[in-house]
């Protein structure tokens, strides 16, 4: 889909459909009077007659409107003006693209201008809108023998914008919108494939693909390497599993080599069953989305190298499956990891942190300026925060405050919970250093816990997005988050390095 900007006024737009918004009750915006005024009171005329009224989630189309260019015209509701907010915005957004695909619409032009909420730019409205449409654009069938009929038609999406100044300013966010939106379908993808073919082997593969695409450097480590170098965590994990352990490593670098990057860390499980410490049955399918944090590596870095952002990004994912069988780790096995440190553990289906314990060692070595790491880590990070959050935790509050403000901007949210001694106690082990679970309660902060102690040597936050990577039900499938959140973060630090 093409996204260009236009500075023009909408009774000039010629294309196949502009979409004016009406407020409740029947109060028209700035640019559904001018179409109105065009039309001889057209619009005035239909809404009177009690064909809408503008509530929310309500569209109606029109044909052949007197003097208007474009041949259709799109109204949709927008609610109370009183409580018209970001969460209002966004679902009318959602709405207009719904309503657009099922017409033979394929260039439309939007007045986004008269859409934004109070305290948001023009920009904002934008890259929203851009989110949206490819929210709504997004299919995954290719499991399918057949395609579904619904196909999207829409190519072409003008921002009709009247200021000249504002349009040239808004330019560089079609870029970013674009590119995030690239990034998150990477995401979706990975986090929608069956564990069967998206296996550690196919993410390497994948891998493999984007650093051919993108300029990027890359180095996958084998089994053998990661015992050579003393990975025992991470290995822990695989012991069950007949698909071969990897940690992939890509690094993009859109500064000097000097500059240190800024480290993603992406919990690679494609698929977790706990283990000898096995899950129940329900639902269980879902666990091939435990490797949503690697996806959203390659998502973020998807974006970033579309963007040609000037920062430099490394991402590690160490990937495996999470399996029971003869040669799986037991509960109550101790292992040595990367950092010397040994694990006791307790409970096999606590299998991210292990894998991740080892990838954050290693992330030593790429000198980073900070390093994040995104996992579907705990269950209890659902309890707390549910599907609209995303937990963050950390050691560094400068980081914390920055990747607060990136979710914030871009409506991709965190919240933090806290860390510190009093949870770090309930790690304690008879039998090793640190055991790999903390008991029932505080679950998503217990296990944060444990990582920070493998990231004493850098700036670390850590994102727990078990909740928010994945939706279930009836519209069940990967999100794309934090995809947006992260990218945000980047331009944001890409800034602040110039700056
Ligand atoms: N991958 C799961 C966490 C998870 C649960 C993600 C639900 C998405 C939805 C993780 O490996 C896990 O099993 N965590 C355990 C930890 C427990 C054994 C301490 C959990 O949350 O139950
Ligand atoms: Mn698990
Ligand atoms: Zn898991």
């Amino acid at each position: 889909m093409d996204f260009v900007i236009q500075s023009d006024n909408p009774e000039k737009y010629h294309g196949d459909c502009i979409v004016v918004g009406v407020f409740e009750s029947r109060q028209l915006t700035e640019s559904a009077k001018i179409l109105d005024t065009a039309s001889g009171g057209y619009l005035t005329k239909i809404l009177e007659q009690g064909d809408m009224d503008g509530k929310l989630h309500t569209t109606l189309l029109l044909h052949a409107v007197p003097n208007s260019q474009s041949a259709r015209i799109l109204l949709i509701g927008l609610g109370k003006q009183k409580g018209y907010t970001e969460k209002t915005f966004q679902a009318v957004v959602r709405t207009i693209f719904k309503a657009l695909h099922q017409t033979g619409a394929r260039t439309i032009g939007l007045p986004v201008a008269d859409l934004i909420v109070k305290d948001k730019n023009i920009a904002w409205g934008m890259l929203q809108s851009i989110l949206a449409a490819g929210e709504s654009s997004y299919r995954f069938d290719q499991l399918k023998s057949k395609r579904e009929s619904s196909q999207p038609l829409l190519e072409k999406i003008v921002f009709l914008v009247n200021d000249k100044f504002v349009a040239a300013s808004a330019e560089n966010v079609l870029q970013q919108g674009i590119a995030i939106t690239r990034g998150m379908h990477v995401t979706k993808d990975l986090g929608n494939l069956a564990s069967n073919i998206c296996t550690p082997t196919y993410l390497a593969e994948r891998a493999s693909e984007m650093a051919k695409t993108y300029n990027l450097k890359l180095t996958v480590l084998e089994e053998k390497e990661m015992e050579t170098l003393g990975m025992g965590a991470l290995l822990a994990v695989a012991r069950g599993s007949h698909q071969p352990a990897k940690l992939i490593v890509l690094e993009y670098r859109g500064r000097q080599d000097t500059e240190k990057p800024v480290v993603l860390v992406g919990k690679g499980v494609t698929f977790d069953t706990g283990g000898i410490s096995l899950k129940p049955s329900a639902d269980m399918d879902e666990m091939k989305y435990d490797m949503g944090g690697a996806a959203s590596v390659f998502g973020t870095l998807t974006a970033v190298a579309e963007m040609q952002l000037p920062v430099n990004v490394t991402g590690i994912v160490p990937t495996t499956e999470n399996m029971p069988g003869g040669n799986a780790t037991k509960p109550g096995d101790v292992v040595t990891s990367l950092s010397g440190q040994t694990i006791e553990i307790l409970n096999t289906d606590a299998e991210g942190r292990l894998i991740l314990c080892d990838a954050l060692a290693y992330a030593e070595r790429y000198n980073p300026e900070v390093v994040i790491d995104i996992a579907t880590l705990t269950g209890a990070c659902v309890v707390a925060l549910g599907h609209v959050v995303t937990g963050l935790m950390g050691t560094d509050e400068p980081l914390i405050q920055a990747l607060l403000q990136a979710g914030e901007e871009i409506s991709d949210r965190a919240w933090q919970l806290p860390l510190g001694e009093e949870y770090q106690e309930l790690l304690k082990s008879n039998f090793a250093d640190v055991a790999n679970i903390g008991g029932r309660w505080g679950g998503a902060i217990t296990a944060a816990c444990f990582l920070s102690r493998f990231t004493k040597k850098y700036r670390w936050a850590h994102l727990d997005i078990a909740g928010t990577a994945w939706k279930s039900g009836k519209e069940k499938g990967a999100t794309g988050r934090p995809v947006p959140l992260l990218t945000q973060f980047l331009i944001n630090h890409s800034q602040s390095i110039d700056g």
